[in-house]
């Protein structure tokens, strides 16, 4: 443990000049572009106009790639560089030839004007918590979406996928953070120079950025309509990043299967108002936001059968009242690194979440607010405690029957 975080920290102090660097670099860029648009229009005014008027510093536009360009970074599109295939199609990593490693999606499509000008919504929105949507490309009737590579894969691969390479580091206040990161942008700020020069790095760019808690406060708001736990990204220093936003506005009206039928693990984050009248909101986000965190919570995916009950994962917790049994969902994996009350409050700012009501469910900001906050006090009771003590027992103990 000690021997991760000194890694860690080591690791940091590099970045951090790194990071010192790039933000300085920005921070010449953003003056220098300020400045010479001032003078161009003759006024003041710097701000960003239009749709994209919630996002600041947009230093990149979409790029329209060759297929030829894509088709080189993949080797022809060659089995050995697929990594997979999701809602849109078949996922490819590929080496760009100015060295940069992309992740591209590709399908069967004719080219339209309406996809060119869907990434152009989308690629501006840029946050540390985000996938970038670096371009897209359009040629022999495929279509072509190119996205930045996150390297360390996604959430649902390390609690429960085959690899499962993060498996024993994922500590509570790791969940924590990672929760905190695809729900807004700044990780734990005192945790180490790294995460502290990024929160800098954060305000320095867009002081008001946050994850899905961003989306939600662009003018015009995106709702992301597909987030779950296979779509959250860890990097190596647990920086969350959410994939596929806005994605299922390439996907057209694809159905979205019916309340009764057997839900699956995709189906299983979509709210009681989507299954059934396709009313996706910032509030059914926040649904999917609920199922994540229990799936964090669990390490199991939410449409497992709960153990000796006729329902799922979620349906179970949904309807369960007894709070004690709550501490038979908690992953055994994270052992003792939580407190109870830290605990408590995790489970019931998920149960809020997944509240049948959309009414009922907090917005993302209420969210963040709260994960911020539940951090921050097991930072306390943790570090008061010193690293590593053992404060609780699994058992029935554990939650007290005040709800
Ligand atoms: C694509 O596959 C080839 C052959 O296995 C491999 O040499 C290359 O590194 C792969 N490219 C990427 C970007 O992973
Ligand atoms: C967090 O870091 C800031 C800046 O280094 C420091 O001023 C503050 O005291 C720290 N807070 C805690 C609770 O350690
Ligand atoms: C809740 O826990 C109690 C005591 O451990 C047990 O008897 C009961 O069956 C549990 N209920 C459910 C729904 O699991
Ligand atoms: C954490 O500790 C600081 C300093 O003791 C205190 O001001 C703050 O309120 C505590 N935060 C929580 C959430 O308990």
């Amino acid at each position: 443990m000690s021997r991760t975080l000194a890694a860690i920290l080591g690791g940091a102090a590099g970045v951090m000049a790194l990071v010192g660097a790039v933000v300085f670099l920005l921070w010449c860029l953003s003056h220098k572009r300020s400045v010479s648009r001032t003078s161009e229009t003759g006024s003041s005014e710097t701000s960003v106009q239009g749709r994209h008027a919630g996002v600041e510093m947009s230093l990149q536009e979409a790029r329209r790639f060759e297929m030829e360009e894509l088709s080189l970074a993949t080797k022809g599109f060659s089995e050995k560089n697929l990594t997979g295939s999701g809602k849109f199609g078949e996922v490819y990593k590929g080496l760009l030839n100015d060295g940069m490693v992309v992740a591209i999606k590709k399908r069967p499509g004719a080219p339209s004007p309406e996809f060119v000008d869907e990434v152009r919504y989308l690629s501006p929105i840029q946050h540390r918590n985000l996938v970038t949507l670096l371009g897209y490309c359009q040629e022999n009737n495929l279509q072509f979406l190119v996205y930045e590579y996150i390297p360390s894969g996604s959430v649902s691969n390390h609690l429960y996928g085959p690899g499962q390479t993060l498996d024993g580091k994922l500590e509570f206040k790791h969940r924590l953070s990672i929760a905190l990161g695809a729900a807004k942008g700044d990780p734990l700020q005192n945790q180490s120079a790294f995460w502290l020069s990024c929160a800098c790095a954060t305000s320095l760019i867009s002081p008001h950025a946050t994850g899905l808690a961003h989306l939600h406060s662009l003018s015009p708001r995106l709702v992301h309509k597909n987030f779950k736990t296979a779509n959250v990204l860890v990097d190596e220093n647990f920086i969350a990043k959410v994939a596929d936003a806005g994605l299922r506005n390439f996907l057209g009206k694809v159905d979205v299967a019916g309340p009764s039928t057997q839900v699956t693990s995709d189906e299983i984050f979509l709210a009681p108002e989507v299954r059934e009248f396709r009313r996706f909101s910032e509030k059914s986000d926040v649904f999917s936001f609920g199922v994540f965190l229990l799936e964090l919570l669990s390490g199991m995916e939410a449409t497992q059968p709960y153990p000796g009950a006729s329902q799922n994962l979620l349906e179970w917790v949904q309807n369960t009242q007894d709070y004690a049994n709550f501490s038979s969902v908690v992953d055994q994996r994270l052992g003792s690194s939580f407190t109870d009350e830290g605990m408590e409050e995790f489970i019931q700012l998920m149960l809020r979440c997944v509240e049948p009501s959309s009414e009922r469910r907090p917005a993302m900001s209420h969210v963040v607010t709260e994960l911020d906050r539940i951090i921050e006090k097991e930072m306390n009771l943790t570090t008061v405690m010193g690293e590593g003590t053992s404060t609780v027992t699994l058992g029935s103990h554990l939650f007290r029957a005040a709800k």
